[in-house]
């Protein structure tokens, strides 16, 4: 009797090696564990056993009850698996594509490029210069001796005692000078370093530095060129004024200032209510810059200028934080 058992189990295990899906397990199951399944009937019929038969017969029954309930379960989770890891693989062939992002210049890019166009169409060439300098370059040729006040304004990052980062485009004017005679005029768009960051300053800006030198040039030229380019790079319409200033590099100095963008001269918050907005600064080119770089002062005068990138992109486009520009979020970005 207990090698009929033993038979039956042994069946069953062999016939569950065979199986390809949960349907023939289940119906695997009913021949053995159902009602009328060979194990069932085999416990139904232990009363016919001998009596000293019985105990053992009924424990070992129970048994491969217990380890065949077990081992469809087993075999039923298992081809689950496999069906769920098949599907996880599968490719659906019917979702629509996912098509490549496509990428667009971020605003300070945009409008670099766009403030050298617009100075290439009035003869400007662009030159670059290192974000490296020697305190000669970015200052002692600039005319702003070390202690001068003037170096106060610009909180400066000291790579070693006569090394800096640059503080601003200015002293690619120098080395453009060094390496050419007049007549120049070029633009010079490029990172500067400066050791400060709150809301409205981080320590690296873009900024685009110009210099055109030549013979007989006035202030009325810098004038005319630079109301061209504020009216190409705002609107037509916007007023501008220029207000005396102070650089060490260019004397007489002054700032360009556009009428508030947003609330047209009334005053507001963006512009401190003043009505107006600080876009640039330049002036003539000091004397003692040219005398720097060996350019004859009696023959030669010019002007130089320069603007922060951010701040104009600022105002161009009404962006009022400036952390806008290094977040790199797409959704902004892909405004421009
Ligand atoms: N270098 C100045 C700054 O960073 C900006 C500047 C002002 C540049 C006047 C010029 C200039 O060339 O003429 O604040």
């Amino acid at each position: 009797m207990e090698n009929r058992i033993e038979q039956i189990k042994s069946e069953a295990i062999e016939a569950l090696k065979e199986v390809a899906d949960i349907e023939q397990i289940k119906s695997l199951s009913v021949k053995y564990l159902g009602r009328k399944g060979l194990v069932t009937l085999f416990l139904r019929n232990i009363s016919q056993l001998p009596p000293d038969q019985r105990p053992e017969a009924g424990k070992q029954a129970n048994i491969t009850k217990k380890e065949l309930e077990k081992a469809f379960a087993e075999a039923i989770s298992d081809i689950e698996n496999q069906d769920q890891g098949a599907q996880a693989n599968a490719i659906d062939v019917s979702l629509p594509g996912r098509p490549a992002t496509r990428g667009t210049l971020h605003p300070i890019t945009h409008i670099t490029r766009q403030i050298c166009s617009i100075f290439g169409r009035m003869g400007f060439d662009v030159a670059e210069g290192p974000e490296i300098e020697t305190d000669y370059y970015n200052f002692e040729a600039l005319n702003i001796p070390k202690y001068h006040p003037a170096r106060d304004m610009q909180d400066t990052f000291y790579v070693s005692d006569n090394i800096v980062l640059r503080t601003h485009t200015s002293p690619i004017q120098v080395h453009i000078m060094e390496q050419n005679a007049p007549p120049i005029r070029i633009v010079a768009p490029g990172k500067v370093y400066r050791c400060d960051s709150d809301l409205t300053h981080t320590p690296m800006f873009n900024q685009v530095e110009g210099l055109l030198v030549d013979e007989q040039i006035s202030f009325g030229d810098l004038k005319g060129i630079l109301e061209a380019f504020v009216h190409e790079i705002f609107d037509e319409q916007i007023s501008l004024r220029f207000r005396p200033s102070f650089f060490p590099f260019t004397e007489p100095s002054a700032e360009v200032d556009i009428l508030c963008v947003m609330c047209r001269g009334k005053g507001c918050k963006v512009c401190s209510n003043t009505g107006w907005l600080e876009v640039l600064g330049c002036g003539m080119v000091h004397p003692a810059v040219f005398e720097n770089v060996g350019y004859d002062t009696r023959r030669y005068n010019g002007f130089a200028f320069g603007m922060g990138v951010e701040r104009l992109a600022m105002l161009k486009y009404g962006i009022n934080d400036l952390r806008m520009f290094f977040e790199s979020d797409y959704r902004f970005l892909r405004q421009f």
